[in-house]
């Protein structure tokens, strides 16, 4: 059966015996016994949302190369609501058997990573990773190389662990750019959402000198069309990726949030929330490409009104899939707390994967999310075949 088609190994359903709000686990695939994925919290979160983002960790995974299955975590609960820590604490210690074993978590929207490791150490647990640091020859090896890289300092003020997805988005941008044969001081790029994600890219695309001419946040969009000056505007988030409005520079124009999505850009980049491209307001969209930060950004239905309107989409499960390939690599050893290879590996894995996809757009009109699903097929099916022969030997040194 193909990957695309499998229904998820588990769901677990948590609720809390506090508050009564819900949180839920869904493991899509084991590989080697592991499975990774981070964990979100926003107020709504649903069960076949987590069974979506789970899906999409595999097929990351699987895209990557990473010996590693799917999975995701989600808690119903608005990450602002003063109980939240709390409650992502609890859900933890209720996840436990999966955490000690199996399940290797992250930051994910509306939970920083150092909130996540902040839970685990709470509960006597060295990382979010957890479960692979213990698999180690040498966990305490281990765990001092993923600590080194993830705090490991950038320029900005920023952590690579904080930028490294972020980073990872804007390179899959720059290779749209490359494929298209724009000039980036040409090009111009919407963002919805200036978090880990939205924020890390819009910070690359703009030191990689293209155009960031609009943002949003949860509070509303800001555009201005000869470039927003992006580092300023980052230094004025607060710890929920919302831009102080009290110091804003005056000439920013300032939109409905929902706007961002309609600006005449180049490259508009929903890193938000997910479903946020539906039927709806798929004809306002006025991007030549659609690159997806946020998981889950854009509906099958509204993807098919862009198909059609000659807006190809990149799928989160390659443009944003840096963040998870980075941590593996963190964890397998083949990036350390050096930013600059680091930075070039994920460069090199990124570039190559975007020409492919624009190949297969540019020749039949596949979309990109076809031809990747194809190729993430054809790594799970080798994964599989490698498992069952008891070739499948991950080595966490
Ligand atoms: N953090 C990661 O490592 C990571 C990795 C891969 C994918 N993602 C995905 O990227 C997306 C964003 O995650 P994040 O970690 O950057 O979240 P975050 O919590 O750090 O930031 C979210 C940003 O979106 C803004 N926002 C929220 N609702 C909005 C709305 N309706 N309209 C406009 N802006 C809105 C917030 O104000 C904030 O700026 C999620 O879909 C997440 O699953 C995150």
């Amino acid at each position: 059966m193909a990957l695309v088609d499998c229904d998820p190994l588990m769901r677990v359903t948590w609720t809390d015996p506090v508050t009564g709000k819900h949180g839920y686990l869904v493991v899509h695939s084991l590989v080697a016994g592991l499975a990774t994925g981070g964990t979100r919290m926003r107020a709504g979160c649903t069960l076949s949302e987590v069974e979506d983002l789970a899906r999409g960790m595999a097929f990351k995974t699987a895209i990557f190369d990473l010996p590693v299955g799917g999975a995701k975590g989600g808690i119903d609960c608005d990450p602002k609501d003063p109980q939240a820590r709390e409650v992502l604490r609890r859900f933890v210690q209720a996840m436990r058997p999966w955490i000690d074993a199996h399940w290797v978590t992250a930051e994910d929207l509306g939970v920083p990573q150092h909130l996540i490791d902040d839970v685990f150490a709470d509960l006597g647990l060295d990382q979010s990773y957890h479960a692979a640091i213990r698999r180690s020859a040498d966990p305490e090896f281990t765990l001092s190389r993923v600590n080194a890289g993830l705090h490991s300092p950038v320029p900005g003020g920023y952590q690579l662990g904080d930028v490294v997805g972020g980073y990872g988005v804007a390179q899959s941008c720059l290779g749209v750019v490359a494929a298209r044969d724009w000039t980036p001081g040409e090009t111009t790029v919407a963002i919805q959402g200036v978090g880990t994600m939205g924020g890390g890219a819009a910070w690359y695309l703009h030191e990689a000198g293209l155009k960031v001419i609009a943002v949003a946040d949860a509070a509303g969009a800001l555009y201005d069309p000869d470039g927003l000056d992006i580092p300023t505007l980052l230094e004025l988030r607060d710890r929920y990726g919302e831009i102080d409005r009290s110091q804003l520079p005056a000439d920013i124009e300032r939109l409905p949030r929902q706007a961002v999505l309609g600006i005449e850009a180049d490259v508009l980049i929903p890193a938000a929330v997910s479903y946020a491209i539906t039927p709806a307001n798929a004809g306002d969209v006025s991007a030549q490409f659609v690159i997806e930060a946020a998981n889950a950004a854009t509906t099958p239905e509204a993807e098919a009104i862009l198909a059609a309107r000659n807006i190809p989409v990149i799928p989160d499960f390659v443009a944003n899939a840096g963040a998870a390939a980075w941590a593996w690599w963190l964890l397998l050893g083949r990036v350390d707390a050096d930013p600059v290879l680091s930075f070039s590996v994920l460069r090199q894995e990124m570039l190559a994967k975007i020409p492919p996809l624009i190949e297969a757009w540019n020749s039949d009109r596949a979309t990109p999310r076809a031809t990747a699903l194809r190729l993430a097929d054809r790594q799970t099916q080798y994964l599989r075949a490698a498992e069952a022969d008891g070739e499948l030997l991950v080595t966490i040194p």
